[in-house]
């Protein structure tokens, strides 16, 4: 099983799962949003406008995906999987809010409509990510037996030492000298992590141990650096429209990328490099058969994409 040529009769199947998926993802994250006494109105709003754009829902469904390609018979049911998967789209959200802010990257274009600070203001923007940081973890708490361990993996990705410290290095990148180690290291964190992440909730949810989740990590984040690349490549390459988030914005703030680094040819060589080195290691962990095939075309998706 090498990936992952597909023919059209696979994408025409392979679309329609990640739509019927995404359409899961989308309820649970509608239901966890609804009206709730003490949740004031404008803020309930503004944390559901961020979420309930245009996203690719990406995080959760390979979560939910690896849970499906590695499940045993000590798995937990499906649902408290599609729990965790909603819980990491909010965190996910929550870095895209604030990453807009005018504070950070400044953009007032996101999911294919005004970013979150632009429809209501800043505070409430800042506030929206708060909150669904919060929720998140709140929901990944509820989850029976693993709930601890998936707080700690979701924390550890999100944190100091994952997204956060990955987006103070993108800022403070602006007054260095551009080398590959600081990219790397700055996609590393902003992006891998949350990458990773979801591949070893996943395993963890459906029954495996703590090295393979460990590998599913891993491989996540090598995964991570590809897409990262790819986000940076469609900066330079792709169309606002498609992207729903204003283009060329990178090369416009000076962003440490690889295409500032080596241009973009060797950028796009670089991105396929790093999504197959990341598509071999996850392949590595998992038992063949169609769930298996199903995450690994889903992967192909992370680094070979048009938004
Ligand atoms: C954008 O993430 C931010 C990066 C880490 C590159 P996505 O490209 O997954 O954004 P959505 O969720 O589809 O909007
Ligand atoms: C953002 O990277 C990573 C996050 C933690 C949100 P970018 O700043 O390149 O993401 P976009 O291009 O705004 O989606
Ligand atoms: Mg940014
Ligand atoms: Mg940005
Ligand atoms: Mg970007």
């Amino acid at each position: 099983m090498t990936a992952v040529a597909i023919s059209a009769a696979e994408r025409v199947a392979l679309d329609a799962a990640l739509a019927a998926d995404r359409r899961l993802v989308e309820a649970a994250l509608r239901r966890s949003l609804a009206p709730a006494p003490g949740f004031p109105p404008r803020l309930r709003r503004a944390m559901a406008y961020a979420v309930l754009g245009s996203g690719k829902r990406l995080r959760p469904l390979l979560l939910l995906w690896s849970f499906d390609a590695l499940r045993t018979r000590s798995a937990a049911p499906r649902d408290e999987a599609l729990t965790a998967a909603v819980a990491l789209e909010m965190i996910h959200t929550y870095s895209l809010v604030h990453d807009d802010l005018p504070a950070m990257d400044d953009d007032v274009l996101r999911r294919g409509r005004p970013t979150c600070h632009v429809a209501f203001d800043e505070a409430t923007a800042i506030l929206a990510g708060d909150g669904l940081q919060a929720l998140a973890f709140e929901l990944l708490a509820g989850i029976p037996r693993r709930g601890a361990d998936l707080v700690r993996i979701a924390a550890a990705a999100a944190g100091p030492a994952g997204m956060v410290g990955g987006q103070q290095e993108d800022l403070d990148a602006a007054d260095k000298p551009l080398t590959g180690s600081l990219v790397r290291r700055i996609h590393a964190g902003k992006t891998a992590r949350l990458i990773g992440a979801p591949l070893a909730m996943g395993a963890l949810l459906a029954g495996r141990d703590a090295g393979t989740a460990a590998a599913a990590d891993r491989a996540g984040r090598e995964l991570g650096l590809a897409f990262q690349a790819a986000d940076d490549l469609l900066d330079v390459e792709g169309a606002t429209a498609v992207l729903g988030k204003t283009a060329g914005k990178d090369a416009a703030q000076d962003k440490a990328t690889w295409v500032r680094l080596e241009g973009a040819a060797a950028a796009r060589a670089r991105t396929a490099r790093l999504g197959r080195r990341g598509t071999l290691l996850l392949q590595k962990q998992l038992p063949s058969g169609p769930e298996s095939a199903r995450l690994l075309a889903l992967v192909r998706l992370l680094w070979d994409r048009d938004r």
